[in-house]
């Protein structure tokens, strides 16, 4: 009777899981679909702790006081993080995501190694499976945490051919964990330790070359890899929901890495042998030195107020700015006099995948004013003004005619094909990809200097004289 109604709250928190996730795919109903996948996993927590264990006493106390500390700590961190810091919270999240399979699979090879509990062969290879991809999934997330903090520079961790390396360590791992499942039932701990120590240092060594503008398909890999370990672990403990949510949560991450991958025109074998220890600085500019042009606030207020077409391509910087809400000011005061104001979304623009339509969401900018990058390219030669806030490698013309840059071969937004282009950010400083854009050098291009919010306050009150 007990074991019916957990499952049947299994059933139900499973559902809420794949409601949830679906009404996540559009602004309109994410909030919602956060909730009820929140909700979705009240129930199955709730329900687990009503299970029975075999042969022990459910330890409340544990189980209470582990869940407090981790809920205060996971609700500081959420109710703290600036938005731009998001991938970096993911990315310590879903290590420690990684970080319980391998303890949860630890736990159970030790006991198999004393003796005190058996295992089939199958059950052997889910375990091994769990640990290795879990201890991946947590060193591998905490170097990309540290080096989208800023705290790892890419080039201090990668050696000369990394790729032939971490090819060479995975061999041995795969070897060692077929060596030790096919010689008995009862591996040693010596073994159990001496592949989880392996694995948490390929999990590093993983990460260690990939950088750049690649980092948000390693983000989502690895989170595709904690998804796996959880499904792994929900096998060995038949428990349904662990499988489903792990599931969920793998398969999910496989999607967005391969629509990233996409996005990047990458396959994902590209991305994993990238090397971006192998010195990927672009095309160095010879002969006199460049000078971009600038604009005034007013001067742009007045181009912008006889514009028909208007495209905006945001950026990282309009997040850090929180120029949004101005953002959707300017929008306004143009769309009131009838100029037609859209937006280009590019697919890595931020820190995040939708970054750039979670901000502008926040700012009530219509949905269908969206243009996704292959529309926003179509209407580029119509378009009287283009204006690049905060964004830098999503706009750099190298992804078609520098084949050393790190962006070669990335699809990017073409505003160089509109009437006039004009880039807002504070100074001529690179983006994340850490490259020149020459964009700010063509003959279309004119720069407007300052933080994007208050650069856009002040036109904004250029706009409101020239309407009155
Ligand atoms: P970036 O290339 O990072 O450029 C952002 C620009 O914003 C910088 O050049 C900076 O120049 C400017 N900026 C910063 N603060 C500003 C402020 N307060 N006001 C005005 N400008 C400001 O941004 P992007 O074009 O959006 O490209 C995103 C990059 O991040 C890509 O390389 C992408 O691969 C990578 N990435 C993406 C993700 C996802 S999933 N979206 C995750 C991780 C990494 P100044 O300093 O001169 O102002």
């Amino acid at each position: 009777m007990l074991i019916t109604a957990v499952n049947l709250s299994y059933l139900l928190g499973a559902t809420a899981f794949v409601i949830g996730l679906r009404q996540m795919s559009t602004p309109d109903t994410a909030r919602k679909g956060n909730l009820l996948a929140t909700i979705g996993m009240a129930i199955a927590i709730l329900a687990t702790l009503f299970l029975p264990i075999s042969g022990a006493d459910n330890n409340y106390i544990w189980i209470f006081g582990a869940m407090t500390i981790g809920g205060i700590i996971g609700y500081i961190s959420a109710i703290r993080i600036e938005m731009t810091a998001m991938p970096q919270m993911v990315s310590v999240f879903n290590g420690l995501g990684g970080a319980c399979a391998v303890v949860l699979a630890f736990t159970e090879l030790v006991q198999i190694a004393d003796g005190r509990i058996e295992a089939t062969l199958a059950q052997l290879l889910i375990l091994f499976l769990t640990l290795l991809i879990g201890a991946v999934a947590f060193t591998g997330s905490m170097l990309a945490y540290g080096k989208l903090q800023g705290l790892v520079d890419d080039r201090n961790v990668t050696l000369p051919k990394h790729n032939i390396l971490n090819i060479a360590i995975l061999v041995i791992l795969l070897v060692l964990c077929v060596y030790v499942i096919s010689n008995g039932s009862q591996p040693s701990l010596f073994w159990i330790s001496s592949i989880l120590v392996i694995a948490l240092l390929y999990g590093f060594s993983f990460v260690a070359p990939i950088g750049g503008a690649d980092m948000p398909v390693v983000i989502s890999l690895l989170n595709a890899f904690t998804g796996l370990s959880a499904a792994a672990a929900g096998l060995i403990y038949d428990n349904n929901i662990m499988l489903v949510g792990g599931i969920l949560v793998g398969s999910a991450g496989i999607i967005l890495t391969i629509v990233m991958c996409k996005a990047m025109n990458r396959s994902l074998f590209n991305v994993l042998i990238g090397g971006f220890g192998e010195n990927h600085e672009g095309k160095k500019q010879e002969g006199e030195a460049q000078l971009a042009k600038e604009i005034t606030c007013s001067d742009l207020s007045v181009q912008l107020f006889y514009s028909n077409s208007v495209l905006v391509v945001p950026g990282y910087g309009l997040a850090v700015a929180q120029a949004q809400k101005v953002v959707k000011r300017m929008d306004n005061l143009l769309s009131a006099n009838g100029v037609d104001v859209k937006y280009a979304i590019h697919p890595v623009a931020g820190r995040m995948p939708g970054h750039m339509n979670v901000l502008l969401a926040e700012a009530d900018v219509p949905y269908p004013k969206l243009l996704d990058m292959e529309d926003a390219n179509e209407a580029m030669a119509n378009t009287d003004m283009v204006i690049v806030i905060g964004a830098n490698d999503v706009v750099n013309p190298a992804a078609y005619d520098d084949p050393a840059s790190p962006v070669y071969g990335m699809p990017v937004i073409n505003v160089w094909e509109a009437k006039n282009v004009v880039v807002m950010k504070r100074s001529m400083s690179p983006g994340y990809a850490g490259i020149q854009n020459q964009l700010f050098f063509h003959h279309k291009t004119k720069m407007l200097f300052g933080d994007a919010k208050n650069t856009l306050d002040q036109l904004n009150d250029e706009l409101k004289t020239l309407e009155s």
